[in-house]
Parts: C-alpha cells; sequence; structure tokens
C-alpha cells in the first residue's frame, strides 16, 4: 500500500468551504435520487432552454478550434458594445470590453487586481466574500434593511467609507440583486454615484441580472451616473439561459486604463481565452434579435409571475418579504415567528433551513450564507423550480393565468408553499 504523503495547503483557502449553492442542489439531488420529494427553492439556475439560434450558432461553430485573443472574439466584442448602445443606452468601445469563462471568474480577477478593500452590503450573492478571502482582502460588509428592500443607501457606503480611510476602496454593486430580487432605482444610484465618487471608490457593478427586471422596465446602470468608476459585469448565463456555457463579460471605464492591461496579463497567464464555438453563440446572444429578445423577455415574464406567486403566499402565511423587482429570487424571513421558533430551540437561519428541510422537504438556503449575522432569521428562496421547456411552450402569459394552468406548470412551487405553510401552522 502506498503511504500517504503529506500535503500543505495555501492556508487562505482552507477556510473557504464549498460554494452554498452548488452544496444545497447536491444535498436535493442526493434526496431526490433516494426517491424523496424535495422542493428545490435553494438553487438559482435559469430553467428554460437556451434560445434556439444561440444553440444554432454554438452547433455551426464546432469546428472553431484556435485560440482566440486573450480579450475575446473581435466581431463578439464589437457586438456586446452595440448591444450595450441600444438596449441599455450606454456608450461602450469594443476595446472597454472582455469576456471570460464566466462573470464569476471576472469578477474574482478584478478582485484580486484591484488593491483596497472590498466592501459587500448584506445580504449579497455567496461568492464575493469567499473570492476576497482566497486573495486575501479585508471585506467590509454594510447591513441594509428589509424596509428599505435591502437596496444599499448613500448614506450607509458613505459612514462605511468614511471609516475605511482616503485609499482606494472597492464596492460590489448586484443590481437587480441575488438575493432579494431588489433592484436600485435611478435616484438611488445618482445618490451611490455622488459617494463613490467622493471616496475614491472603484464599484464592480455586476448586471448579471440586467435583462432579468420585471414589468418591462429598462435596467439602468450605476454606469449611467458613474462612468468612471463603474467596470460592468454580465453574461450569458442568467437572461439567456446558458450557465453552463460558462461565458461572462466585463466592461470597463476608459478611465481605469490600468486595470484592462492588468487583467489581460492575467488572462493570458490562466485561462488564455474562452472557448472558441462558445464565443461565436455568445455573438448570436449579443446580435440580440427578435426571436432571441421575445424568448427573453417571455422568460422573463415568466420569472416575474413565479415570484410574484411566492411573494403572495409568503405575504399570505406571515413572512416578511420585499416584492421581487427582478431576478429569480426573494428573501422572507421568519421575524414574526422568532418566539415559536425559540420554543423549538431554532434561533438562526442555518437551523431553520435544516428544520424546513428535514421536516417539510423545502430546500432555501439561511441568511447566513448571505453575509447577514445568524441570527436574521431570512432565507434565500430561488423561484425556478418548475420544467422550464413546458412553461415557456404553455405559459399564456401572466394577465391570462388561471387555476388549473397555475396547477399544471407549477406544481412544484405551490406544493413547496403548501408545506412551508403546514410547517408555519405547527408553531
Ligand atoms: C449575483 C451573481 N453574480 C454572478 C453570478 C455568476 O454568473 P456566471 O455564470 O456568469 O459566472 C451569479 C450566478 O449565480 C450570480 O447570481
Amino acid at each position: 500500500m502506498r503511504t500517504p504523503m503529506q500535503v500543505d495547503i495555501n492556508p487562505k483557502i482552507l477556510n473557504v468551504k464549498e460554494s452554498a449553492t452548488l452544496a444545497i442542489n447536491q444535498q436535493v439531488l442526493e434526496m431526490r435520487a433516494k426517491g424523496e420529494s424535495v422542493y428545490h427553492f435553494g438553487f438559482g439556475q435559469s430553467p428554460f432552454p437556451v434560445p434556439i439560434d444561440i444553440q444554432q450558432a454554438l452547433a455551426d461553430h464546432t469546428d472553431k478550434k484556435s485560440y482566440l485573443p486573450t480579450r475575446g472574439l473581435p466581431s463578439l466584442l464589437s457586438t456586446i458594445a452595440r448591444f450595450y448602445e441600444k438596449h441599455c443606452g450606454l456608450t461602450v468601445s469594443a476595446d472597454q470590453i472582455c469576456v471570460g469563462p464566466g462573470s464569476k471568474e471576472l469578477i474574482f480577477q478584478a478582485i484580486y487586481l484591484l488593491e483596497g478593500p472590498l466592501i459587500i452590503p448584506a445580504p449579497s450573492w455567496v461568492s464575493y466574500g469567499p473570492q476576497a478571502e482566497i486573495v486575501g482582502k479585508k471585506i467590509v460588509t454594510i447591513e441594509t434593511q428589509r424596509t428599505k428592500g435591502y437596496r444599499l443607501s448613500a448614506e450607509d457606503l458613505e459612514r462605511v467609507c468614511g471609516e475605511a480611510g482616503s485609499g482606494q476602496k472597492i464596492l460590489i454593486l448586484n443590481n437587480p440583486n441575488n438575493p432579494t430580487g431588489s433592484s436600485h432605482s435611478e435616484a438611488e444610484l445618482i445618490q451611490l454615484a455622488k459617494v463613490c465618487r467622493a471616496n475614491h471608490v472603484i464599484v464592480i457593478s455586476d448586471e448579471i441580472y440586467g435583462l432579468v427586471l420585471f414589468n418591462k422596465k429598462k435596467h439602468t446602470s450605476l454606469s449611467h451616473f458613474y462612468p468612471e468608476g463603474t467596470i460592468i459585469t454580465g453574461g450569458l448565463s442568467k437572461a439567456f439561459s446558458a450557465g453552463g456555457y460558462r461565458l461572462g463579460v466585463m466592461i470597463i471605464p476608459q478611465e481605469l486604463t490600468g486595470l484592462m492591461k492588468a487583467l489581460m496579463s492575467f488572462i493570458s497567464e490562466t485561462f488564455s481565452a474562452v472557448s472558441a464555438p462558445i464565443q461565436y453563440a455568445a455573438q448570436t446572444a449579443y446580435e440580440y434579435g427578435d426571436a432571441v429578445r421575445q424568448e427573453v423577455e417571455k422568460c422573463t415574464e415568466i420569472h416575474q409571475f413565479a415570484g410574484e406567486y411566492l411573494h403572495g403566499r409568503f405575504i399570505k402565511m406571515g413572512l416578511n418579504c420585499p416584492r421581487p423587482e427582478g431576478a429569480f429570487y426573494l428573501f422572507p424571513d421568519f421575524e414574526p415567528f422568532r418566539e415559536a421558533l425559540a420554543d423549538k430551540q431554532i434561533y438562526g437561519s442555518k437551523q431553520l433551513v435544516a428544520e424546513i428541510l428535514t421536516t417539510v422537504k423545502v430546500a432555501l438556503l439561511p441568511a447566513s450564507d448571505f453575509y447577514l449575522d445568524e441570527s436574521h432569521l431570512g432565507v434565500r428562496v430561488a423561484s425556478v423550480d418548475y420544467d422550464g421547456i413546458r412553461v415557456l411552450a404553455n405559459f399564456p402569459g401572466k394577465a391570462e393565468m388561471n387555476p388549473q394552468l397555475l396547477e399544471d406548470l407549477f406544481p412544484n412551487l405551490i406544493a413547496g408553499c403548501n408545506n412551508l405553510e403546514k410547517y408555519l401552522e405547527t408553531l
């Protein structure tokens, strides 16, 4: 038998656990494999198929085998620039854009390259903090308030900037937001822009859900009001339902000249370039032809329907929950049940989600995975536990939905809510 060998691991990674969202997904898959019915409100992947034109573009380019330029396929970069101009009202030139294998990787590289502490509004997406930990960067969290839709306020940002000193600071702002479904208004972004400009804050504006905004609203980027200091990230994963294609986009302001150069060095010494066929497929996505656009809009309307259905049920059950404005998440809290939960020795969000998963088979993520204190009784709900292909083919539009279709198309959303309701009735 071979003797085990001592392996010394970089200590920075030792405290970083597997991504919470991927871990809950694995747990649910295992429970389902054992034949248990689990309502999966834990994992936020788009349930829809990739629009057919994008799939076709991928199929048409399987022969593209050469390494592409580090920054990306030139025709893709100019297509992305046009997309942002036409659909987001931003003037962007192709030489400000680069693509990577998912926006998650690009955000990681930006966090690595930019000096200064990382300011994270709480709650925020699970991966920003661990990414900062991996590179040994200081994290400063700002707790936001449910009563303000969990949106970051300019006053809170200003206070934290004051405490952090005069050097460069990095803010990660996810808008529309995972985990809360909130979206900042223009007036709020204008106020945030003022604080960022006055306090040497470079913003990584994670706009991966920019097209998943409800009521046909057009997404407004912080970059409209703070163009010189806002780095935008986006990609194929959410609106185009192509998370597994792994293509993310980063737009860097002309003013941050050194950053693109540093990023190119980093990319060329790490992943080199994104897979070539995927870049051709992405070009079709960002050309945003009528068929692709209509499908993205229909999927967004379905996300809205599902989000509003869950919101209505949560409010009826007595939970606190801001109404979602975009993305596919809600962030209800069980605060009104705090005393009843304490009688069952449940004092925090981790205990709460473990109890709900084992007793009524609803998978949720705890608030503590989103930088809130364990005592916060919030949970993140993903609203996508349905068969996206069937729903996309049969969804008649929000206004035409009826109870029969609801039951037919969204059985797990209904059953998951019924189970949660039953659980609350036992308290
Ligand atoms: C808020 C947020 N940012 C970034 C990402 C990463 O997306 P990508 O697939 O582009 O890496 C996700 C995916 O879950 C997300 O929810």
